[in-house]
């Protein structure tokens, strides 16, 4: 069997062959927040399609673009389109996109989703900087991968999200006057939504709001030291906490409607990151 590092190889000597690019900072854009990519300059885009051992995604909304470009003079990656454990691929899968940023140099990962609400206060079309997860998919992408040169195999999780980076992004929302609260994101696999009972659980659990990807994506950048930024785009109450039962258009519909505040947000975040560099 071919090792995810051969694979990891391939696919990052291709991405180099076509574009020479000092990547600094990563962004994986979730559910419907694909407009933050109109943000960079100069920017250069290619299908997911076209890279060797990409997976595809094969949810609408989550088209897969490959971008690079600068906000201000911080080099970007932007993927856009991300693909789900609940689609059937395996977690190295899911998470080889964050390997292949950590080998093309990105230090800087910032990452995010379409969330539902488990704490009252929240409400849909707000965002949550995220401090810390709750993994319920009952798997972990690290199991199976044993790379000697992979700094450990047991990465320490006590900050998985950069506190720094947290404070960053406060910061940045409050002077754009953009609501955002910071708390536990809880992951289920999906691709159902959760019960009411389940959601009543992940609450007692400390998870203030719940998605069904990020949380793989940052063990990973995790293992590979990168410094992560996880911004979840509340989209809906979970369930039981709103009267309508739930649906993948009403995540849509409320992500497609706070896309201008979230880009300015990550684009802010992203400058001020550059400021320090
Ligand atoms: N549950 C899980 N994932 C989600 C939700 C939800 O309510 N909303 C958006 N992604």
């Amino acid at each position: 069997m071919v090792s995810v590092k051969e694979l990891l190889n391939q696919t990052v000597h291709f991405i180099q062959q076509k574009i020479q690019f000092p990547a600094h900072t990563g962004v994986i854009l979730g559910s419907g927040l694909g407009a933050f990519a109109g943000k960079l300059r100069d920017a250069r885009s290619m299908n997911t399609s076209e890279i060797p051992n990409w997976p595809e995604s094969t949810v609408p909304g989550h088209e897969g673009r490959f971008i690079t470009g600068f906000l201000g003079d911080v080099p970007v990656i932007v993927l856009q389109g991300r693909v789900h454990y609940y689609e059937g691929y395996t977690m190295a899968q899911v998470t080889f996109p964050v390997r292949v940023l950590g080998s093309l140099g990105v230090r800087y990962l910032i990452i995010t989703n379409a969330a539902g609400a488990l704490n009252p206060e929240f409400r849909p079309g707000e965002f949550m900087v995220i401090s810390d997860h709750i993994n319920c998919m009952g798997t972990s992408p690290l199991i199976g991968y044993d790379d000697p040169d992979a700094p450990t195999r047991f990465p320490d999780m006590s900050a998985p999200y950069t506190p720094e980076l947290i404070d960053l992004a406060l910061t940045v929302a409050a002077k754009l006057k953009i609501r955002v609260h910071q708390g536990v994101l809880a992951v289920t696999t999906g691709p159902n939504y959760e019960t009411a009972a389940e959601v009543r659980m992940l609450r007692i659990l400390g998870g203030d709001a719940v998605c069904m990807s990020t949380v793989p994506e940052v063990i990973v950048a995790v293992q590979s030291e990168l410094k992560v930024l996880g911004i979840s785009c509340i989209t809906n109450m979970a369930t039981g906490l709103s009267s309508r039962p739930l649906s993948h258009e009403e995540v849509k519909h409320t992500a497609d409607q706070i896309q201008k505040p979230f880009a300015s947000l990550v684009s802010g975040v992203i400058q001020r990151i550059g400021d320090r560099r």
